[in-house]
């Protein structure tokens, strides 16, 4: 990015992996959260992280200061006044997105880009409500962020072309590889792929023909994935994934997307995963 600042809004868990992969990368990052104290919690979490690498050799507690001082907690829109991109990272839900992209469009310089890191939601809807709706574009990094290596760079409508290669120059400079979702469409390429994935380990559950521990070492073991689908919805969090199955659902009208009872039973009981300490399996 141009000046080296960039805006995160939302410091919830994608909020803060990303902060920290850009302030790992020399960005400094203004971090925004609706929510007093979530910001400073975030970067808490962020310092733990990186004081466990440096104990375990692998990072300078040089370098992990340097990071943290890169990471700047601000309360206000107009704070966020310096930044050649914004990457919002808030609620998914439409009309909070909005509310965020006009303020964003209201404080940021002409040129600067918005990003949203909606898993699912329409690009070309959020950008609607900005005058720049050509600098808009989705960003959708993957949980873990500081890990995981893909970063979706998602066209809406108007996304210019010239926009995509600033979002994709500042994804490589930040340790990522991208792919472009040429068309605006629900889930765009990994969801669309992942929620079929996860609905369907969740009926062999329900169905009582295996284990959730069995399920997830029959995909560890037979596909070779990091980690069992199950294991891995907990770890992106129920509330998201049920979330994104009904928005796929309701786009799509297919029962490919049909979010399953046991998911709906556990979100509506609270247990969201490892988050909240229970959700397909138990969290210290
Ligand atoms: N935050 C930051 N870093 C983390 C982390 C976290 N939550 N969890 C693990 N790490 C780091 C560790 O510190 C370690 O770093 P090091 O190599 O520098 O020491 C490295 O990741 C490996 O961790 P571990 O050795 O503890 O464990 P694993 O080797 O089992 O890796 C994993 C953990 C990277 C999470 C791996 O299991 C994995 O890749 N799982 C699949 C994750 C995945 O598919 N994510 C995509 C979800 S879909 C999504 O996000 C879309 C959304 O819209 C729904």
């Amino acid at each position: 990015m141009d000046n080296h600042m960039i805006a995160v809004v939302g410091a919830g868990t994608m909020g803060h992996g990303i902060s920290q992969v850009a302030a790992q990368h020399g960005y400094e990052v203004l971090m925004w959260d609706a929510a007093p104290g979530v910001v400073e919690r975030a970067i808490g979490i962020i310092g733990d992280r990186l004081a466990k690498q440096v104990a375990a050799g692998k990072l300078p507690e040089s370098e992990r200061q340097q990071t943290l001082k890169r990471l700047v907690p601000v309360t206000r829109w107009d704070d966020l006044a310096s930044a050649s991109l914004a990457i919002e990272a808030v609620l998914e839900v439409m009309e909070v997105k909005k509310e965020v992209f006009q303020e964003l469009d209201r404080v940021l310089p002409a040129d600067a880009l918005l990003a949203t890191n909606t898993s699912s939601l329409s690009i070309t809807e959020i950008a609607k409500v900005t005058r720049r709706p050509g600098q808009v574009l989705g960003m959708h990094f993957f949980n873990p962020a500081p890990v995981m290596k893909l970063v979706e760079l998602v066209r809406g409508e108007e996304t210019r072309d010239d926009v995509v290669q600033r979002a994709e120059t500042f994804a490589h400079s930040i340790g990522k590889e991208t792919v472009v979702v040429q068309k605006d469409t629900p889930g765009f390429i990994v969801n669309r792929v992942l929620m079929p994935l996860f609905i369907e380990a969740m009926r062999i559950l329900e169905e009582g023909i295996a284990s959730a521990e069995d399920i997830d070492k029959a995909v560890k073991l037979g596909l070779n994935h990091p980690m069992g689908p199950l294991t891995l919805a907990d770890l992106t969090g129920l509330d998201v994934d049920l979330h994104v199955m009904d928005y796929l659902y309701d786009e799509f009208h297919d029962d490919r997307f049909a979010a399953p009872m046991v998911l709906r039973r556990l979100v509506r009981a609270g247990h969201y995963g490892r988050k909240t300490g229970r959700g397909f399996y138990r969290y210290s």
